[in-house]
């Protein structure tokens, strides 16, 4: 994963590298550094821990100057410290490297690099580069960086500064992506069109093989040892909301994403249900109506959230729309070898556009011959780019780790498209009159939802110590109790596990004890009674009882420790008003426990490796 930005011209590079690392601290934060390079040569800082840990480093010992590199970093090889930490240098100091991506081959080129004399100063598999780019120098840095990414294997999006050339970077990209910058007082390099959002205007996105070099004053792409790229160049505002990052009153981003999204779901739906036609609209979606009614079979694939969206998803649209589904991780589906059908379209799902394993697994389907869609929050992202059609979720920026907001945008936006699809087929008039006006008044029923954060907070008092939660859901909620069960493990460090409530009884209910509360997902709908007999079972084994139900269920409040209100919706939309509390019953046990809401161990909001 990890994040880099780059920059040379006028202005002083520090204050431009530490905003853009904070912009992009959302694709890893183990550790963070920094390299300037001048006449006198290449001066680094590096920290292991957050990027306020760069800071006072640079406070303690300062460094001036207009052209330099950074990187923010997810430790692949090598634990988190500042040994590790980038940028790494060649033996002679002479070059500077930030790289996010893995290098494959890394253990086989140290070995030779080792065996000819070089001493490696990191466990990183990214410090190959350095020496093999020096080892290469003849005079012309894009040429050393070029010969040296024809040695690696593997993905990178690098940035490259040498002491014979102050002011020149150089990058690179395969597979990691990578932007340049334009600005009125300089150039830059990124790994997202977001950490340029303070001093670029214009953006240009490297494709894969493509090597760059910018100064202060021009830019040029060329392919890997050929002539120079034609690129376009794209309006960086357009591309990036620069004011959404802020907390807006809130103690976090989670907190803040969790509030927005009666918001957010209202944006996800604009200008998008069309009441003249009983239907939904997509602007971005390029299949022509025959493609649209000979769609057969539908792959959705994604990682984490944006999975449990998918199978959310697949409810909806074998419900509403009547075609087969079927949800993949993308990480298995990208080595799968599923039968090709003409008719089959590969649908991702990603907030952030940028998950490596979920890129890999629409190239892949995208080369067996499928019609790829994307459903992506961030605009101008790489699954975004690369997709034959899409739909944006339109959800603002996510900045906390944990996914709230695009969870129920995706899911909102899933139920549009399966709305289309529907009317295209069996769906009639008035039918899909009735699903516009039930979408319409989601957002105030979200709205309503929030209500219940004070009794969740009464509720996360009672169990923030406990050490195993189990989360239980049938039907369309099925997927809310995985959702609920990876909120809590990703940012309260609680072992959790969703399952299908009636799944239990075979086998996980042996976990059930009077330690260890179980979270029902039980408002009124057509399993209502299945899911009451499922949560006495657990009852029956003295297993406290959580209940996400109806406002005023006494049937509910009867047997459940706990009960926790939402609003009554129809039921193909209870995923998005139940994952409510979910979110927030996790983010108050987080808080409990002390744990770092925002930006939980391990994890990073971008997951770019594979
Ligand atoms: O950006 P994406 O939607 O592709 O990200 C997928 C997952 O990495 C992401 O949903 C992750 O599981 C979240 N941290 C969950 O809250």
């Amino acid at each position: 994963m990890c994040g880099i930005i780059a920059f040379t011209g006028s202005l002083d590079v520090i204050p431009i590298l530490l905003e853009g690392l904070r912009r992009l601290e959302y694709r890893g934060y183990d550790s963070a550094g920094i390299a300037t390079v001048d006449e006198a040569g290449i001066h680094v800082r590096r920290r292991s821990g957050r990027i306020a840990a760069l800071t006072s480093a640079l406070d303690d010992e300062p460094l001036a100057g207009n052209c330099g590199i950074s990187h923010t970093r997810w430790a692949t090889h090598g634990p988190a410290t500042e040994r590790n930490a980038h940028p790494h240098v060649d033996e002679a100091g002479d070059f500077a490297v930030v790289h996010n991506g893995v290098i494959e081959n890394y253990l086989q080129l140290r070995q030779q690099l080792e065996d000819d004399g070089i001493i490696f100063r990191s466990d990183t598999d990214t410090e190959v580069l350095p020496h093999l780019i020096a080892r290469f120098w003849s005079g012309d840095l894009v040429a050393a960086v070029t010969r040296a990414t024809e040695v690696v294997r593997g993905t990178y999006g690098l940035a490259v500064v040498s002491r014979h050339a102050p002011g020149t970077i150089v990058g690179a990209r395969l597979g990691s992506p990578l932007v340049i910058g334009i600005g009125p007082h300089g150039h830059s390099i990124a790994s997202d069109a977001g950490a340029l959002a303070n001093h670029a205007e214009k953006v240009v996105y490297l494709a894969d093989r493509q090597v760059c070099r910018i100064d202060a004053n021009g830019w040029s792409v060329s392919t890997r040892g050929a002539a120079a790229v034609d690129c376009a160049t794209h309006d960086l505002r357009q591309l990036v909301d620069v004011g959404d990052a802020d907390l807006g009153g809130f103690p976090h981003h989670m907190l803040k994403e969790i509030y927005e999204q009666p918001e957010a779901l209202t944006n996800a739906m604009r200008g998008r249900l069309d009441d003249a036609d009983a239907t939904a609209r997509f602007g971005g979606l390029n299949l022509d109506p025959r493609q649209l009614r000979g769609v057969e079979r539908i792959i959705m694939t994604a990682c984490g959230t944006s999975y449990h969206a998918g199978l959310v998803g697949e409810y909806l649209f074998e419900e509403l729309a009547r075609i087969p589904v079927e949800v993949e991780y993308a990480s298995e589906l990208r080595y799968r070898n599923p039968p090709v059908d003409r008719n089959t379209i590969t649908l991702a799902i990603t907030q952030s556009g940028e998950t490596a394993d979920t890129l890999a697994a629409l190239r892949e389907s995208k080369r067996m011959g499928h019609t790829t869609l994307a459903i992506c929050n961030a605009v101008g992202s790489s699954i975004a780019r690369e997709a034959d059609g899409g739909v944006y979720l339109h959800a603002g920026t996510e900045v906390g780790v944990a996914s709230t907001k695009a969870f129920t945008s995706q899911v909102c936006v899933l139920a549009m498209l399966a709305i289309y699809f529907g009317r295209t087929r069996h769906l009639s008039v008035s039918q899909g009159e009735r699903l516009i006006a039930e979408l319409r008044a989601l957002p105030d029923a979200v709205h309503a939802a929030l209500r219940c954060h004070e009794v969740v907070k009464q509720v996360a008092q009672r169990y923030s110590h406990v050490r195993n939660v189990l989360y239980l859901g049938r039907q369309f909620l099925y997927p809310v109790a995985l959702e609920g069960a990876l909120k809590l493990k990703e940012i309260s460090y609680i072992h959790a596990e969703g399952y299908p409530a009636a799944e239990m009884k075979h086998g996980p209910i042996a976990l059930v004890d009077e330690e260890t509360p179980s979270v029902f997902l039980v408002p009124r709908g057509q399993v209502f009674d299945k899911v009451m007999s499922n949560m006495q079972e657990i009852k029956a084994r003295r297993g406290p009882v959580i209940a996400i139900a109806s406002p005023d269920d006494r049937e509910v409040a009867k047997v459940a420790d706990d009960v926790i209100p939402i609003p009554d919706v129809p039921e193909w939309l209870q995923p998005i008003v139940a994952a409510i509390p979910l979110q927030l019953l996790a983010y108050e046990i987080s808080l409990l426990r002390g744990c770092d809401v925002d930006k939980p161990r391990n994890l990073a909001k971008s997951v770019t490796v594979e």
